[in-house]
């Protein structure tokens, strides 16, 4: 499992990796994070006809949300299938390829950055922060939202069944997952934290088929049919009364205002 807390390992940054499974992320978890946007938006000042970036926009549901909403959005994505996807999603919102710590956009661009289960990813959490401030107007605000700690999501359970099945060890949780890990990083980069919280976004999955491809998204078919039964013995405590999966988890998140 990485340490973003994704399906099938997806801990890298790489692009290639993330474009291979842009089709199965846009049916299976695409939307799932939603519950924890009001928090972030609200905190963020996000409303209408504020300009926006969502980093690691994926295939760009918030985007949508926002675009709705009246704001200005734009995203950014590393993986060339995301960012196209979430574009053609999305024809009223400028969407780039690129990573967040190179930023495809002139310094002062946004009122306010964005980015839902990506920061993570990052090479350099430092880096990337300064990045964001790059594009930031002064007193602009960014708004992050991440995996909780392991101990709070029932994904980990089933990952951690899946590690157990290829005798690997489990990874400990990363630092921005702790609680106030991501107030740390911001505060260390320059930021002034306004607002955190934690958010429950449960993962639900109707059958064992989208259960299995969910949680080892990225595998390849061989490894998939192979640990199909660990998955579902692993979920077996989150079955739901008439059928399906719902996996209980959290995401923190927390806003704060540039240098
Ligand atoms: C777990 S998905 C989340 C997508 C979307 N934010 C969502 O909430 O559905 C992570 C996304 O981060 C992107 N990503 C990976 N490394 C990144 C980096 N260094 N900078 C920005 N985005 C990155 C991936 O390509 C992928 O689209």
């Amino acid at each position: 499992m990485g340490d973003g807390g994704d399906p099938g390992d997806m801990d890298g940054g790489g692009g290639e990796r993330w474009s291979a499974v842009a089709a199965g992320w846009a049916e299976l978890w695409g939307s799932f994070a939603a519950p924890v946007w009001p928090s972030l938006l609200t905190a963020a000042q996000v409303g209408r006809g504020t300009r926006v970036l969502d980093v690691g926009c994926g295939t760009g549901e918030l985007i949508g949300h926002l675009v709705r909403a009246g704001v200005v959005a734009a995203g950014v994505d590393p993986a060339p299938a995301m960012a196209r996807t979430a574009g053609e999603r999305n024809p009223g919102a400028t969407v780039r390829d690129g990573d967040v710590e190179h930023l495809p956009f002139e310094d002062g661009t946004f009122d306010a950055v964005l980015a839902v289960n990506a920061l993570q990813f990052a090479d350099d959490v430092d880096d990337a922060l300064a990045e964001v401030a790059r594009v930031l107007v002064p007193g602009g605000r960014v708004g992050i939202a991440s995996w909780a700690e392991g101990a709070r999501n029932d994904l980990d359970v089933v990952e951690r069944a899946v590690a157990e099945a290829y005798e690997e060890d489990v990874p400990p949780d990363g630092p921005l997952r702790a609680a106030g890990g991501l107030e740390s990083a911001l505060v260390g980069a320059g930021f002034d934290v306004v607002g955190s919280g934690i958010a429950d976004v449960p993962w639900s999955a109707p059958d064992d088929d989208r259960l299995v491809r969910g949680v080892l998204l990225g595998e390849d078919e061989g490894t998939t049919a192979e640990l199909a039964p660990v998955v579902v013995a692993a979920a077996s405590p989150f079955r739901v009364p008439g059928g399906g999966y719902r996996l209980a988890n959290a995401f923190r998140w927390a806003v704060a205002v540039a240098p």
